[in-house]
């Protein structure tokens, strides 16, 4: 997709997924906003991507009503907003140790923060513009752990389609991601993150864990396809197979 003149706001875009979409963007000649709650990250993402034209960085944390309000209030108008923005620091437990506020975090992060940028982001959106937000393979592969990432996964993607219907004409579609090498795994498996992954890879048809490019490859599709909404577009290596 030519993405000459089309503005994008990456919320997440400091690290993993986000990171690799905003390349990907500033390539196909976007101009691109990354937004996430750490500046010190932003301003390093912004010294790895370059660009600096075409690249501005925004610090907001979009479990924040005010915050999300005021963004959209100083940065204007938009063609396609995504977030891949996660934070799920101490919620990969058992139930039994669990902390509560760990588990509102996930929800705050990938729920509300969806729903918030879409309350105060359409307005703002052109009208083939689109929203795109990442679910994840703990929807439909759950494991012992993961309960809440699992349930707000899957609250995603019924937000997205009930979002289909009510912004449109404006698209509103998940990616949900199976295993990809990010820096999350640090959080949820730590030193064994490198073991762990590659004793998926040899389970997955894929033969490999998902790198973040391709999943700004699966995200870069669903904006510029404009028969596409309501839907979640499943990039897991086959993962849901096995
Ligand atoms: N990696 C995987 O294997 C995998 C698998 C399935 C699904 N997913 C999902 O894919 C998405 C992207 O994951 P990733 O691996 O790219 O994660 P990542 O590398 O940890 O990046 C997460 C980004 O979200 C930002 N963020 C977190 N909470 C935020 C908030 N409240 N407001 C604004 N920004 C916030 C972070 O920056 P700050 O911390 O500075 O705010 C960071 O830029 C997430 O939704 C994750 O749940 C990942």
């Amino acid at each position: 997709m030519d993405m000459d003149n089309r503005k994008i706001l990456i919320v997440g875009g400091s690290s993993g997924m986000g990171l690799a979409l905003a390349r990907r963007c500033l390539d196909a000649g976007a101009t691109v906003v990354i937004a996430g709650r750490g500046e010190a990250k932003l301003d390093q993402a912004r010294d790895e991507l370059g660009r600096l034209a075409t690249l501005e960085t925004a610090v907001v944390d979009i479990s924040r009503e005010g915050e999300v309000a005021a963004l959209f209030e100083r940065i204007g108008r938009f063609d396609h907003i995504v977030s891949t923005a996660a934070d799920i620091d101490g919620a990969y437990r058992l139930l039994p140790e669990i902390e509560l506020s760990a588990a509102q975090k996930v929800v705050e992060s990938k729920f509300y923060g969806p729903l918030l940028l879409a309350k105060h982001g359409a307005p703002k959106l052109s009208a083939n513009g689109s929203l795109t937000f990442v679910s994840g393979i703990a929807a439909y592969r759950p494991a012992a752990r993961g309960a809440a990432v699992a349930a707000v996964n899957a609250a995603l993607e019924g937000l997205v389609r009930a979002l289909a219907i009510e912004l449109a004409p404006i698209r509103v579609n998940a990616v949900s991601p199976g295993w990809v090498d990010t820096p999350i795994w640090q959080l949820v498996a730590g030193d064994a993150k490198d073991d762990t992954l590659a004793a998926m890879a040899k389970r997955l048809p894929a033969g490999r864990v998902g790198r973040p490019e391709d999943i700004a490859d699966a995200i870069h599709f669903l904006m510029g396809n404009g028969f596409t909404t309501g839907t979640t577009l499943h990039v897991e290596g086959g993962h849901r197979l096995i």
